[in-house]
């Protein structure tokens, strides 16, 4: 378990542990940050610090990699085209690929929610950690838009179903846009937009209609869909676009 904050930082001092100014300052991830330390690659105000826990005062304290002093990493926001049978964790203890693959020579980025391992689509990967969490806070409503082909031909009242909510173990789902865009042999093929961004949100809602996802692609996020990206391939959001997801 990691120590509690130092007593002062009642008086709403700024304070982090070591590993995670690192990671914050888009130096690397936590797990290469928690490595530097150990390998003694990192001082606060000139002094070798060994544990990653140990507190930084972020108003004081100077903390340095390999004698350089800690830049404010530039906020990068990316979006990636995710393959189906990619991992959205940075690593996996079975080996299988993850987003983190694609991404080579990008610093350490994030990303705002989870895609399943046999989703495709759209993916934002950030360092703003504000960024990231406001995206994801259901309060601001960030529309998610999914092609989703299920199982069996789904009738009128089930698509109803799922526009005003649907019970699942965590609670009912919030209003949704459903659209049937066809139906084929024995799929439905459904646009389905939320808000929300539950875990498994969309698989758990065809199977509380008795259907069941056979395949899924997250096609926008907010106003921005897939374009021209290619599939496994990412590009920078425009200032445009990281202004029109935060609502200004
Ligand atoms: N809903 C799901 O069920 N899976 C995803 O990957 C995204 C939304």
């Amino acid at each position: 378990m990691r120590p509690s904050p130092p007593k002062h930082s009642a008086a709403k001092r700024p304070l982090k542990t070591l590993d995670r100014v690192l990671s914050k300052a888009g130096a690397g991830s936590r797990t290469e940050a928690r490595a530097w330390i150990g390998a003694g690659r990192v001082a606060v105000n000139g002094r070798i610090i060994q544990t990653p826990d140990h507190w930084v005062d972020l108003q004081q304290d100077k903390v340095t990699l390999d004698g350089q002093p800690l830049r404010k990493a530039k906020p990068l926001y990316l979006l990636l085209y995710k393959p189906k049978g990619y991992l959205t964790t940075f690593k996996d203890p079975e080996g299988r690929p993850t987003v983190y693959n694609l991404l080579e020579d990008v610093p350490h980025v994030v990303p705002v929610g989870r895609l399943d391992l046999d989703t495709s689509g759209l993916l934002i990967l950030t360092n703003d950690t504000q960024f990231a969490e406001r995206i994801m806070n259901p309060d601001y409503k960030v529309a998610k838009t999914y092609l989703v082909k299920a199982a069996g031909v789904l009738t009128e009242e089930q698509l109803e179903q799922l526009r005003t909510g649907v019970e699942l173990s965590d609670g009912i789902t919030g209003p949704a846009i459903v659209k049937r865009v066809r139906n084929r042999d024995k799929s439905t093929f459904l646009e389905i937009t939320i808000t929300e961004g539950r875990n498994r949100q969309v698989r758990r809602m065809l199977e509380a209609v008795d259907s069941r996802v056979r395949k899924l692609v997250r096609t926008s996020i907010g106003a921005i869909g897939i374009g021209d990206l290619e599939i496994g391939k990412w590009r920078e959001l425009t200032p445009q676009e990281v202004r029109g997801l935060l609502g200004r």
